[in-house]
């Protein structure tokens, strides 16, 4: 950055307004939907990303959302677990071999009492364990995964899905599919370096959109000691993701380190019911408030939807999921 003749500091300040341009720039672009598909993913494992998938999903609800959660994160299900559901008799690997319905397999959950909006729901699609990654499923099953999901195109608000951890294409795939992923990382420095390290596999398709529909990357910061250093660690992140990749992910907001997930997650209860108002269930609401504004901020007229989201947007999400497990894309 000598190029603009700066001193560090001046350096610093100009990297905070090209980040702040990017934001701006990026929440403009994401237009507003009936159906928004949302990923979870992290470089590092272990760093909450069902828990916070789970957490969001049930308040997205008490706004009045109609979510989907889907347990992505083939190998290494536990969705269900973490939402106290007892011995889902099917998940995902059934809709998959075309054994069951869709009906037969979403797990729904009553709404909450604190609801504000009594329109909302949540229906679990669980996964299975020991099933095989997701992007090593072959065409076939993947057009008979998403013609089974299609029917939930009119009955949602949101589609969450728990992508998993790593950098390999099953997980990849997901943010190039969405149009909103969520990084999440927390405060340790491995964390963070594997979080740039997804950004960084990304690539280009992190900031672009695909086929007409803008993408929005964001970082979620998890078990933080407090909102400074959730932000502290977001700042790190989006700093050196603009030096050296010319472009950085939206901060949409933290999770404070709460001992209620732990507990809740041995007691098999999402700590987003078990305990409303706990911690690290206000930093979800907030999380899901952020969200809501980001996605309803910009709207578009069906008639201006891109074309290929004017026949669906799961299919739409699907085309571009299966297009980069089989066209080799990435
Ligand atoms: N905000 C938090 N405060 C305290 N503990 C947390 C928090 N978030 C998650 N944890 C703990 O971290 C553990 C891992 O969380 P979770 O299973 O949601 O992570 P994950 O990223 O989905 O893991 P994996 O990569 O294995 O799928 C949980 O069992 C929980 O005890
Ligand atoms: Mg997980």
């Amino acid at each position: 950055m000598a190029r603009y003749g700066y001193n560090h500091h001046d350096q610093a300040g100009e990297l905070r307004r090209m980040v702040q341009d990017t934001i701006d720039k990026n929440k403009a672009a994401v237009p507003s939907r009936r159906l928004h598909t949302l990923s979870v993913l992290s470089g590092k494992g272990g760093v909450g990303k069902s828990n916070i998938a789970a957490g969001l999903s049930f308040a997205l609800a008490d706004y009045g959302k109609r979510v989907v959660l889907i347990d992505a994160d083939l190998g290494m299900a536990n969705l269900d677990i973490l939402c106290g559901v007892n011995n889902a008799r099917y998940n995902i690997s059934h809709l998959i071999d075309g054994s069951r319905n869709l009906n037969e397999i979403l797990v729904h959950f009553r709404t909450s009492q604190r609801a504000t909006n009594q329109n909302g729901a949540v229906a679990l699609l669980p996964g299975g364990v020991g099933l095989k990654d997701i992007a090593d499923l072959d065409e076939f099953d993947m057009e008979r995964l998403f013609e089974s999901l299609s029917g939930l195109e009119s009955l949602s608000d949101y589609l969450i899905m728990d992508a998993g951890a790593g950098i390999h294409k099953g997980v990849l795939s997901f943010a190039y599919a969405s149009e909103i992923t969520l990084l999440v990382t927390t405060p340790e420095p491995t964390s963070i370096r594997d979080a740039y390290g997804v950004i960084k596999s990304l690539g280009a398709a992190a900031w672009e959109s695909i086929e007409g529909v803008a993408t929005g990357l964001m970082l979620v910061v998890n078990m933080a000691s407090s909102s400074r250093e959730a932000s502290e660690v977001a700042e790190r992140i989006r700093l050196a993701s603009m030096q050296f990749l010319g472009n950085a992910p939206v901060y949409l907001g933290y999770v404070l380190k709460d001992d209620v997930i732990e507990q809740s997650v041995k007691g098999r209860r999402i700590f987003y019911r078990a305990d409303p108002d706990s911690k690290a269930s206000i930093c979800v609401r907030n999380l899901a408030g952020e969200l809501l504004r980001f996605c309803d901020g910009a709207n578009i007229k069906p008639e201006n939807l891109p074309e290929d989201e004017k026949e669906g947007t799961i299919k739409a999400f699907f085309r571009r999921l299966t297009g980069n497990f089989f066209a080799g894309k990435k």
